[in-house]
C-alpha cells in the first residue's frame, strides 16, 4: 500500500514548554522552542526550532515518503504482524535514524530489503548548534539524505520527525508504520554532555529513560509481538576486577546458586540512564512478555559503510570534539591536523571497540534472530578491546606511514575512572549468530586517517581539548560555546 503524507502548514509557536526542556531554554546564545502542529492527524507533533521569542510564525514541511516497493513474496498487509503468529520481521522502525549509528543502520537495513522508517527529533543537530560544534564531514539534511537514497537505490525510507518522549507522537508512528522490530538508538549519547551541568544531566536521564519507557508502552499497547532492539553500552558494566559476562552471571552464594544480571557500575549520568533503561526493559519483558535485545555496544569507530559510500549526500557524521567525539575517531582527526593525541591521564583505560560496519551487521543479526516473547537478551556488541595508549600507538604508526608527525600528550583526566585496571569482556553471542568482524587493521586506520585529512580544513581545533569535568559539574547552567 503506497501512501504519501505530505504536510505543509502554517503554525504559531507558543510558549508551551515541557518542564524538562531546560537545557534549551537556558542556553544563553540560542533559545529553542518546542511546539505542536495544529493538525490533529499529523504524526509530526513536535518540532524544535530556534527563536527567542514567545510567539513566532513559520512554515514547516514534513514529508513521509511513499512505500513504493513491496516484497515480491509478501504483500504489505500480509507482512503486518498478527499478534498470535509473528511473521519474519520486515518492517523496522529505526529511532535515532538521523544519528551516527542510526543513519548507517537505516540505510543498511533498507538495502537488505527491510521496510524502514526513521523516527528522529533531530535534536542531535541542535546540540551541535547549541555548543558550537560540527561534524568533521558535511552532512545533508535528513530530507535530502532520504531523497538521495531514493534516487540512488529506488528504495524509500519513511520519516517521522518528533520526540519519542511525546507519547502521543510515538503512538501515531506505531499505528501508522506498524513495526515488526524497533531499533532504538534515539538517546542523548554523550557522557560528557550529561556531565556539563544539572540541566544536561536531568535532560539526559529524562530523554533516555522516558523515551525508552514510552517505546515499551507503545509496544505493549500497539504491537505486542514487536521485537525491541535497544542500544545499550558496555559502559554500563564499568571496569570490575573480574571478567564481564554477556548480561548475566551465575553466582553461588551461601550454598545457593542463581543466574543474575551482571552488576552495573556506570560512571556518568549518561551511562546511568542506560542502566535505568536496561532495568525497565528487563522488568517489562518479565511483566508483559515483551521480547527485547539489549545490545551493550562498545565504542564505535569509522565512518564509511557500503551504503553511505554510494553518494556524498549519504555521508555519515563524524564527531571529533571533546563532547561527542569518541577515542579512535578523535585520534585520527587529531593526527590529521597535527594536534597531539589527547590521552586522558595514564591511558590504561581499556574498552571494547567496533567498526561502524559491524554495528550495522550486529543490528541486522539481532533483528533476523529475534528474542522470544518475555526474553530479555543481552549481547556485548564489540569486536576487540584496546587501551587508550594502545590506540594512540596504533594511530601514531599509521600516521607515520602517511608522513604525518604524530605526537601524544597526557592531559588531566576530566572523568572519574580507573586509569589502569583489569578488563576482559565476553563477546561471543553475536559471533555465534554469524557476525564476521572487521577488525582494526592498518588499512582501516589508513582509510580513516585519509578521510580525516580530506576534511581537515573543517576542523575547529578549539573543540579538541576536553572541556567538561566530572568533578566540576554544578547547578549553574554552563555554555561551552566559543
Ligand atoms: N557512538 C558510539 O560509539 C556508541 C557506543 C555505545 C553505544 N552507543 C549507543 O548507540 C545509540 C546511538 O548512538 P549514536 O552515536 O548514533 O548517537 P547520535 O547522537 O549520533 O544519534 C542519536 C540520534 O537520536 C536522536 N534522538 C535523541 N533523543 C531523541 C528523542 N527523544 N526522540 C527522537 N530522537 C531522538 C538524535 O537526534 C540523533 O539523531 C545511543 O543510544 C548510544 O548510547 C553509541
Amino acid at each position: 500500500m503506497a501512501h504519501l503524507l505530505s504536510t505543509s502548514c502554517s503554525i504559531k509557536l507558543s510558549s508551551s514548554h515541557r518542564p524538562l526542556s531546560q537545557p534549551f531554554r537556558q542556553c544563553p546564545t540560542k533559545c529553542l522552542t518546542f511546539f505542536t502542529l495544529g493538525t490533529s492527524k499529523s504524526p509530526f507533533k513536535r518540532f524544535v526550532l530556534q527563536g527567542g521569542t514567545q510567539q513566532a510564525s513559520c512554515v514547516v514541511r514534513a514529508t513521509v515518503a511513499p512505500i513504493s516497493q513491496e516484497t515480491p513474496t509478501q504483500s504489505s498487509s500480509d507482512s503486518r504482524q498478527k499478534s498470535s503468529e509473528p511473521s519474519k520481521p520486515k518492517r523496522v522502525m529505526v529511532i535515532g535514524g538521523d544519528g551516527y549509528c542510526g543513519w548507517a543502520t537505516a540505510l543498511h537495513l533498507s538495502n537488505k530489503g527491510y521496510e524502514v522508517a526513521i523516527v528522529d527529533s533531530l535534536i542531535r543537530r541542535l546540540f551541535d548548534q547549541q555548543l558550537g560544534l560540527d561534524s568533521l564531514t558535511p552532512i545533508a539534511s535528513i530530507h535530502n539524505r532520504l531523497r538521495c537514497w531514493r534516487s540512488v537505490t529506488g528504495k524509500t525510507i519513511e520519516l517521522y520527525i518528533g520526540d519519542i518522549c511525546d507519547f502521543e507522537f510515538l503512538s501515531e508512528t506505531f499505528k501508522s508504520f506498524e513495526p515488526d522490530a524497533v531499533v532504538h538508538f534515539g538517546e542523548q549519547r554523550s557522557a560528557p554532555y550529561s556531565m556539563i551541568d544539572r540541566n544536561r544531566a536531568v535532560f539526559t536521564q529524562h530523554n533516555n529513560v522516558i523515551g525508552t519507557l514510552n517505546v515499551l508502552f507503545a509496544i505493549k499497547e500497539f504491537r505486542d509481538q514487536c521485537h525491541l532492539v535497544k542500544l545499550g553500552t558496555m559502559g554500563e558494566y564499568g571496569t570490575p576486577n573480574i571478567d564481564i559476562e554477556e548480561g548475566y552471571i551465575t553466582i553461588t552464594h551461601n550454598g545457593r546458586t542463581d543466574t543474575l544480571p551482571f552488576p552495573k557500575q556506570a560512571s556518568s549520568f549518561y551511562h546511568l540512564s542506560k542502566v535505568h533503561d536496561s532495568n525497565n526493559i528487563a522488568f517489562t519483558c518479565k511483566a508483559w512478555g515483551i521480547r527485547a535485545t539489549d545490545l551493550n555496544q562498545g565504542v564505535v569507530y569509522g565512518v564509511r559503510t557500503d551504503e553511505t559510500e554510494m553518494h556524498e549526500e549519504l555521508c555519515n557524521r563524524l564527531d571529533y570534539d571533546g563532547v561527542f567525539g569518541t577515542a579512535l575517531n578523535r585520534f585520527c582527526v587529531q593526527a590529521a591536523v597535527g594536534h597531539p593525541l589527547t590521552v586522558y591521564g595514564k591511558g590504561g583505560q581499556t574498552r571494547g571497540y567496533l567498526d561502524i560496519r559491524d554495528t550495522v551487521q550486529c543490528v541486522e543479526l539481532a533483528i533476523a534472530n529475534p528474542a522470544q516473547p518475555g526474553e530479555f537478551r543481552v549481547f556485548n556488541q564489540f569486536t576487540e578491546q584496546f587501551s587508550v595508549n594502545e590506540l594512540a600507538s596504533l594511530v601514531t604508526k599509521a600516521g607515520e606511514k602517511l608522513g604525518l608527525d604524530v605526537k601524544t600528550i597526557s592531559v588531566p583526566n576530566p572523568r572519574v575512572e580507573a586509569e589502569e585496571h583489569y578488563y576482559n569482556a565476553k563477546h561471543t553471542k553475536l559471533i555465534e549468530l554469524g557476525l564476521e568482524p572487521h577488525l582494526l587493521s592498518d588499512s582501516l586506520l589508513d582509510s580513516l586517517l585519509n578521510f580525516a585529512i580530506k576534511f581537515k580544513d573543517r576542523v575547529d581545533t578549539k573543540q579538541i581539548m576536553p572541556s567538561v569535568s566530572w568533578k566540576k559539574i554544578g547547578v549553574k547552567p554552563k555554555t561551552l560555546a566559543a
